[in-house]
């Protein structure tokens, strides 16, 4: 069996699907592996590591792809990277399938079998193979390392001849896999922190960090957690209650830092354009959820904005910021999912269709799209990431000219 390693060909993509370390296990497991030129050079991978590790190095996705029964990528794929496949290959990636309903229906009229990673279930076997995990734990470091960096002051408590500097204030915004990374990277930098969250399971991670944990409606929140452990969207008096506490929260904080998200919902709004300008000067947000319609009025994706001496920090793929360890652990949690279903006599992927991991992520197979949740459904055209800020709410704000595609 042949395995290919795709090159990520969108702008701002700078993560791999294997690393030279799993390169080396599926050649161990008796698979032929194909590394298209250059696909882990911007994960500090270079080709010579990948060639060491037993792979082949293919001079294009193309050549790579050949004879190939699976493919990897981190995000889905294009069109054009479709066809490059041979039909009936199969590719696992990042596919966010409620936005890509195009990219569905391209892979079943190419013959392509789709495996979305994004999509494992979040059950006891599938740790280890939990992509949203594996890069949301690493977003949640990088947005307080990203605040540090932008905040012109110091973020723990400093006491010196010249007298005692006070420690950073950092509220978290969503207490999920992100915000407490994000809540247990302040801590160690020495912030005071304090986190919401609509889950009410998430008070005791938070407290168990050494930040505070703020209820805003104790029965609601026992009640806002799906059986999969994801949040519900809540009502519109949750929804006001929760403002009302966050408005006079946030003006007495140095860093905020958003991560909720509602899983096949656009992100919900959090912090208003009020709220964003009654922060002191000087003090940074960065809204995780950028790409998914921001959890703060204002956010840019991609950009950096300054609200009256406020600065949005709103950047895209921000796993990609730490390229090298995103790389290698999604890499780790793609060996994980392929080495499990393979079955290296017969070379057969996957070897179990009715395995309830495999239900769960196989998108299209043998020219049908297969999963209940997205089989039927009509081509829907990929949205821009939205900005999440109304036109008139984007007005005043000014970029600083950083873009991430810069
Ligand atoms: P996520 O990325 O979907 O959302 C991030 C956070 O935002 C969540 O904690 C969510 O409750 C929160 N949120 C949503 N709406 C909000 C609002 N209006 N205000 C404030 N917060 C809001 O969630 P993530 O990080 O993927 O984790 C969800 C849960 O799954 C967590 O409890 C996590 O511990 C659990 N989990 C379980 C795993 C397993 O059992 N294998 C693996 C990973 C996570």
């Amino acid at each position: 069996m042949k395995i290919a390693v795709l090159r990520e060909t969108k702008p701002n993509e700078t993560r791999v699907a294997a690393s030279p370390e799993t390169v080396k296990k599926f050649v161990g497991l008796g698979v032929e592996v194909a590394v298209e030129a250059g696909a882990g050079e911007a994960a500090s991978m270079p080709d010579a590591a990948y060639k060491d590790a037993g792979a082949t190095i293919a001079k294009d996705a193309k050549s790579a792809a050949k004879g190939a029964a699976l493919a990897l990528k981190v995000l889905g794929p294009t069109e054009a990277e479709i066809a490059a496949l041979p039909r009936g290959c199969a590719i696992v990636s990042i596919v966010a399938p409620h936005a890509n309903g195009d990219l569905l229906n391209a892979a079943a009229k190419a013959g392509i079998d789709l495996f979305a990673m994004d999509l494992m279930p979040r059950i006891t076997r599938a740790q280890s193979m939990d992509v949203l995990s594996s890069q949301s734990n690493l977003a949640g470091y990088k947005a307080v390392i990203d605040a540090a960096a932008y905040i012109g002051s110091a973020m723990p408590m400093m006491m010196t001849a010249a007298g005692t500097i006070a420690p950073a204030k950092v509220f978290v915004m969503g207490a999920g896999v992100a915000g407490l990374q994000a809540i247990a990277t302040a801590r160690r930098l020495g912030a005071v922190v304090s986190a919401t969250d609509v889950r009410f399971a998430a008070k005791e991670q938070v407290e168990s960090l050494g930040a505070t944990f703020v209820v805003v409606d104790e029965a609601a929140m026992k009640e806002a957690e799906t059986e999969g452990g994801y949040a519900k969207e809540m009502s519109q008096d949750f929804q006001t209650r929760q403002a009302e506490f966050v408005a006079e929260h946030i003006k007495k904080q140095d860093i905020v830092v958003t991560t909720a998200l509602i899983p096949g919902r656009p992100a919900p709004r959090l912090v208003s354009e009020e709220m964003v300008r009654s922060m002191r000067k000087g003090s940074v947000i960065v809204d995780l959820a950028a790409e998914q319609g921001g959890n703060v009025a204002l956010t840019r994706p991609g950009e950096t904005v300054d609200v009256d001496g406020v600065s949005i920090i709103g950047h895209r793929n921000v796993p990609g910021r730490l390229a090298a360890d995103a790389s290698a652990l999604y890499a780790r949690n793609v060996f994980n999912f392929v080495s499990t279903f393979f079955d290296k006599d017969s070379g057969t992927f996957p070897t179990d269709w009715d395995d309830d991991i495999v239900k769960a992520i196989a998108l299209v197979r043998a020219g049908a799209i297969i999963h209940p949740q997205f089989a039927g459904e009509p081509a829907t055209a990929a949205p821009e990431a939205e900005t999440g800020a109304e036109p008139e709410d984007q007005a005043p704000a000014e970029s600083n000219g950083e873009t991430d595609n810069a």
